[in-house]
């Protein structure tokens, strides 16, 4: 599924909000973790990023009921950040679309998705790619900034990832971009950055996960959130 009904998402429910479900754990508590989430969020969250907790929690299978019993409601972003050949990318791709996820997120750094970006809007998936890491010691990002921004750009990725802890990368990111490659920026409340702020830098959606799923109130937290990314973007 394009990026473009993930917007759509967005403007009808009003939130830039997807939720990292990165729940760890005995496989039922973290399957009937998922479910309720995922049943109380719909008003507030527009997608699901699910990665290796959930899947080695609750396996495959595990995350295949979930994607099923929620993908009407949800877009569902693979976050395996795949770093390999071409071939094995597409591959893998592939499988994770049959899955019944939308997008897929992909290092850039070892510049193998050449052939993977049209490949994937052939299943009608998109690839979001890693540009900028949110924890401190992303220096090899930092001094390669340049290179993963030309490559992501000139390659054609749906999107790009980057921490919202590191805002002017966001700005530059959305000056150098084609309009239409959004950018998703993690790092909300938990790993310092506030909510709403890296929309006001250019991000296009935040992505938020134990500042949700470790609530005392999952709900109130994703609404706090919410709240806060319209009261940004009005102010823009
Ligand atoms: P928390 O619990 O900190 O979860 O809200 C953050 C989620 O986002 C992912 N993450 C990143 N992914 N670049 C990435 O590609 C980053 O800079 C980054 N920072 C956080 C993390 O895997 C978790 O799912």
């Amino acid at each position: 599924m394009s990026l473009a009904n993930l917007m759509n998402k967005a403007e009808e429910k009003g939130s830039r909000l997807i939720l990292a479900l990165d729940l760890l754990g005995p496989k039922d508590y973290c399957s009937s973790r998922a479910v309720y989430l995922l049943s109380i969020l719909r008003d507030y969250v527009i997608g699901v990023k699910i990665g290796h907790p959930l899947t080695l929690s609750i396996g495959i299978k595990g995350v295949l009921d979930i994607i099923k019993q929620y993908s009407s409601e949800y877009f569902f972003i693979a976050d395996f950040k795949l770093a390999d050949v071409p071939h094995i990318m597409k591959a893998t791709v592939k499988v994770l679309v049959d899955m019944g996820f939308n997008a897929v997120i992909t290092h850039l750094f070892p510049m193998s998705i050449d052939e993977l970006v049209p490949f994937s809007h052939g299943l009608n998936a998109s690839i979001i790619g890693v540009l900028m890491m949110s924890h401190k010691g992303a220096v090899l990002f930092e001094k390669n900034l340049n290179v993963l921004l030309d490559y992501a750009r000139g390659v054609g990725v749906d999107g790009v990832v980057v921490g919202a802890t590191k805002p002017m990368y966001i700005k530059l990111a959305r000056e150098r971009l084609n309009r239409d490659q959004l950018i998703f920026a993690p790092g909300v409340i938990r790993q310092g950055a506030t909510a709403g702020e890296a929309l006001k830098f250019g991000a296009d959606f935040e992505i938020v996960g134990r500042a949700i799923y470790e609530a005392p109130d999952p709900l109130l937290s994703a609404r706090r959130i919410v709240e806060s990314e319209r009261e940004a973007l009005h102010d823009q």
